[in-house]
Order: structure tokens, then sequence, then C-alpha cells
């Protein structure tokens, strides 16, 4: 999405002074406020988060604040819209920068997963299939899967959800991420060979044989996550190499061999929990955005902590909230003009809340 560049003052102003405009807007707009940080945010923007959490610990905490009429989302798009389409036209959602978007999220659109749907039907036939979309998707999706009786999924529930999708239907198209889906049917047992094929939205049916496609349970989007699909098996070896101790953790969305040789996957909450409860002295090589690892590991020194990669990768685009645009987004609110808002057309809203709520009964 355009993001209009900010107003020159902004570009002015030094690390200290932006930061305490930030605390005095917070001051001024109170417990009317709700600032949400995502915790691959960098730290100067997580510090003044009401909230940190991964995604589908935002989505609750977005739902447990009626009081709050302005809900600053430091994220990407399809978080703000998440949070916008669970809580009431009465509260406002605000993304601070609007480029602020998940490249992941983009590999799937409305037109080519309705072209999909439709091609798979008429292999498999109707009623066969649940759609699942990763809560990394565009509302439109969400409200696409809802009204097919679908659910949303985060890393967090994803074993939940297909669990419940392969229980009320034959199979599944999992959309738009291929490693989550494929992790998460490993993980339940399923035969990655057999029971799963990868759906190229830009070749017809996908580039699979109707063989294929009639003998999977799983059919798998193929979409990725720049960041976590750069973690290598070499990098894991690498890491035992360094430290024969070491436990390997890392994100869902990783490739399926690296997931594999790792001691343990599961979402961001996960990945914190796990290390946070670990017994001192432990050493942790982690698999998942630079930000979040550098935290953790400020905030446990009694223990070992490093990224796998060591060439370092931040996500781009949640790099784009920075603490400039957090600024100006609350002044804006402050002068009674707020600026960004995320709004989800009235439809779109009614059908992905179905597919949303789905998603939080799935724990
Ligand atoms: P979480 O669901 O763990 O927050 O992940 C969201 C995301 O974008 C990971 O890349
Ligand atoms: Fe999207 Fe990957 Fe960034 Fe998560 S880390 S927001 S999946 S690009």
């Amino acid at each position: 999405m355009f993001q209009a560049p900010l107003p020159d003052e902004y570009a002015a102003l030094t690390e200290e002074q932006t930061r305490e405009r930030i605390l005095t807007a917070k001051r001024t707009l109170g417990g009317r406020l709700l600032v949400l940080g995502h915790h691959y945010q960098r730290d100067e923007i997580i510090e003044h988060a009401d909230y940190r959490g991964d995604s589908f610990k935002l989505c609750k905490d977005a739902n447990r604040h009626p009081d709050a009429k302005y809900i600053v989302f430091c994220g990407v798009h399809f978080m703000a819209e998440s949070a916008d389409i669970l809580t009431p036209d009465s509260q406002t959602v605000i993304l601070p920068n609007l480029a602020a978007g998940c490249s992941m999220a983009d590999m799937a659109n409305l037109f080519q997963v309705r072209s999909a749907w439709t091609q798979l039907e008429n292999v498999v036939g109707p009623g066969k299939m649940l759609p699942i979309t990763y809560i990394n998707s565009a509302a439109n999706l969400k409200a696409f899967v809802g009204e097919r009786g679908g659910t949303v999924c985060t890393s967090t529930n994803a074993p939940k959800a297909v669990e419940w999708a392969l229980q009320n239907a034959e199979k599944l198209i999992f959309f738009p991420d291929q490693h989550l889906g494929r992790n998460t049917g490993d993980k339940l047992g399923y035969d990655v060979e057999r029971e799963m094929c990868l759906w190229d939205p830009f070749k017809p049916l996908g580039g699979c044989s109707p063989d294929d496609l009639k003998r999977s349970k799983f059919i798998l989007w193929k979409g990725h996550c720049s960041v976590h699909q750069r973690f290598t098996v070499e990098q894991v070896n690498e890491a035992r190499k360094r430290d024969p101790n070491v436990q390997v953790i890392v994100h869902p969305e990783c490739p399926i061999e690296v997931v594999r040789l790792s001691d343990c996957a599961g979402s961001t909450e996960f990945i914190i929990k796990t290390v946070e409860q670990s017994p001192a002295g432990t050493s942790w090589a982690i698999g998942t955005e630079i930000n979040l690892v550098n935290r953790l590991a400020n905030e446990n020194p009694d223990k070992k902590i490093w990224c796998l990669d060591s060439m370092i990768c931040p996500c781009s685009t949640m790099y784009r909230i920075h603490p400039s645009f957090l600024c100006w987004a609350l002044e804006r609110i402050v002068e009674g003009d707020p600026a960004n808002v995320i709004q989800v057309p009235p439809k779109t809203k009614e059908f992905a809340r179905i597919a949303l709520d789905r998603m939080l009964s799935l724990i």
C-alpha cells in the first residue's frame, strides 16, 4: 500500500526528541489508546507497546480492550486488518506505516485462490475440501475461507486447525505458506511425499496431476517467508559444531529439512517461552527474525543465544514501523485527525470474522 512521506519536521527530530514526543502523545491519550507490538519490531518500538506478542496473542489482546478507542498496531498490514475485524466499529485500528506489508501474504491473492478452488473442485469433486489460510493473508482471503466453512490459523494453533479440518473434510488447501502447512502435516504424522502436493498458482492445475490432487490430503500453496526460508541445514550443522550442547529452535515457516534437524520448532511465543524457561547456562541457536533473537539474548544474559544465520535476517517490512511513523500516527490521533486507519469493508469483515473466530476457538 502507498505510504505518503512524513512531514519534514519528523525527519528533523533526534531519536530522543521522537521518543519524548511519543511518550507525551501516549500520556495525553491515556486509556483511549492501546499500542500493540509484534515481537519482530525493533526495540525502539517495543518500548512503547502496551502488549507485545505474536500474531495470535496480539489478536486476543486487541479483542480484550473494548475501552481503547484507538489501537495502534506496530506490526504488518494483515495483523492490523485482523485487529479491525475482531474489534467493534467503535474502535479505530491504525497502522503507523501503510508500507508495512508481508511479502508472504502477497504471494496469494483472491483471484488466484478462487481459481485454484474452482480447478480443485473440478478434479476432486465439491464438498471434499476445507480451506485454511495462515493469518499472514489479506482480509478478503480470510473472508473466502470463512464463507466456505474453513479457518484461519497461526503458527501457534496450526496443528489444531489441520486436525479440525481433516476431521471435517477429506483434504485441505493451505495458503499461503507451504512450509507451515508441510511442517504441520509432518508433525501430525502425515506422509510428506504421498499425502501432500504443492500448488503453483502460475501453472494450470497448480502444476499437479489430477491423480496427485486426488491422492493428497494437503494441497500446499507455493508461498514462503523470505526471512525464514533463508535458514539452512548447513547452519544447523554449523551451530552444533560451534557448541555440541546447543539446542536448535526454529519457526515452522522454515524449510522442513531445517525443522526436522532442529531440537524443536514452534511459534514465536513458543520459542520465547521455551528459551526463557530453560536452565541458566544452556545455549540456543534460533532460526527466526533477528530483532526477536537479539531481544531474547539481551533479556536472558544467563544463556548463550544466537541467530542460526550469521548474515542476520530482519523482516524488512516489519522494520518499516520506524519510531518517526509511530510518533506521527500518535500525534495525528491527538490532533483529532487519525491517519492510516485500517478499515476492512463490512461484507469482507462479516465472513473473515467467522474464520478468525474459528481460529480463536481452536487452541
Ligand atoms: P507469529 O504467528 O509467530 O507471530 O508469526 C507471524 C509471522 O509473520 C512470522 O513470520
Ligand atoms: Fe511476513 Fe516473513 Fe515478515 Fe513474517 S517475517 S511478516 S511472514 S515477511
